[in-house]
């Protein structure tokens, strides 16, 4: 990581940390088995969510309790924690630095994560900052990607839906651009294109790419199909929304015109734009996907904590 020890933003990671937290990950998917181990016991993780969350936040908190450290924090931090009497975001950061070894945080701001960085004494890991970005997730997205079809170089992957509000596919672009003749497809409703700084960022690293509102033209040639959620809760209006909205559904008839060697992935929660048919796929990999995020962010959890106390 090359700002330290936080866990900010996806362009962050190279190649060479990209493998090796990728190892790491693989490792921790060993230790599960073996129900866990004690190495941060006595270190304590603060789970600091200002916005709602299943995965991301469970996966960390058993991230940690399986590294055998302790978790204290709040779910609804914008009404259970003193933010709700004005208290700034820096100002939290500032007391909670002194409770525990690292924050993992969930912002409704973008840049939320880089302003906690910037007062804390302890690693933060940005769990999600508004529209911006989610690396941890991006970060779990290609290691599942390596892990289900044994690489990355030179696959061509289609970001379906949200691609304007939708952080993930930010941050997963940012960690394609590390791999070499990568093509995305770049397939959204004409409200919620990818944005033009994403696109900036690829052009800079020489990374192909195409932008379309045509699912059907690309679905038999693409290695992988990662598609998201349309993100009503952060639209301008709900006319806006449902103008975005349906458009672009992965289906039995949109599989059947799959390869047989790809792979559908969600970052989760999906609200229909994968039929529950799909599920019994094999190249259904979205539940397998939520899982690796334990893994990964066990992975991260042990680089920044051990980084953090110079170990
Ligand atoms: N993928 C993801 O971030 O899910 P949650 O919002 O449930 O954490």
């Amino acid at each position: 990581m090359k700002q330290n020890y936080h866990v900010l933003g996806a362009k962050q990671f190279e190649r060479e940390q990209l493998e090796e937290l990728f190892d790491a990950a693989k490792a921790m998917e060993g230790v599960v088995k073996r129900g866990g181990d004690r190495r941060h016991e006595g270190r304590i993780m603060t789970s600091l969510f200002f916005e709602a969350s299943t995965r991301t936040r469970l996966s960390f908190e058993s991230a940690m309790h399986r590294l055998g450290g302790g978790v204290i924090g709040t779910e609804n931090a914008a009404q259970f924690s003193s933010a709700i009497k004005g208290e700034t975001l820096e100002d939290t950061i500032r007391i909670i630095s002194g409770y525990s070894d690292v924050i993992v945080m969930r912002h409704t701001d973008i840049g939320a994560a880089k302003r906690a960085a910037k007062v804390s004494s302890i690693p933060v890991i940005n769990a999600g900052d508004g529209a911006g970005e989610h690396p941890t997730q991006a970060l779990l997205d290609a290691y599942t990607i390596r892990k289900e079809l044994g690489r990355i170089d030179g696959l061509h992957i289609a970001m379906v839906g949200d691609l304007a509000y939708g952080r993930t596919v930010h941050s997963l672009s940012y960690i394609l651009a590390n791999y070499q003749d990568v093509v995305v497809h770049y397939i959204s409703p004409d409200n919620v294109r990818i944005p033009e700084n994403v696109k900036q960022y690829m052009d800079e690293k020489g990374i192909r790419y195409a932008e379309s509102n045509d699912l059907d033209s690309v679905a038999g040639s693409i290695d992988v199909l990662y598609q998201t959620r349309i993100q009503k809760e952060r639209f301008p209006s709900l006319d806006e929304y449902e103008k975005a909205a349906g458009q672009f559904i992965v289906d039995a008839e949109l599989m059947d015109r799959m390869r047989k060697d790809s792979v559908v992935l969600h970052p989760l929660p999906r609200l229909g734009e994968i039929t529950e048919e799909v599920d019994s796929d094999p190249r259904a990999a979205y539940f397998r996907q939520a899982v690796n995020g334990l893994y990964i962010r066990m992975a991260l959890i042990d680089k920044c904590i051990t980084e953090s106390q110079g170990k």
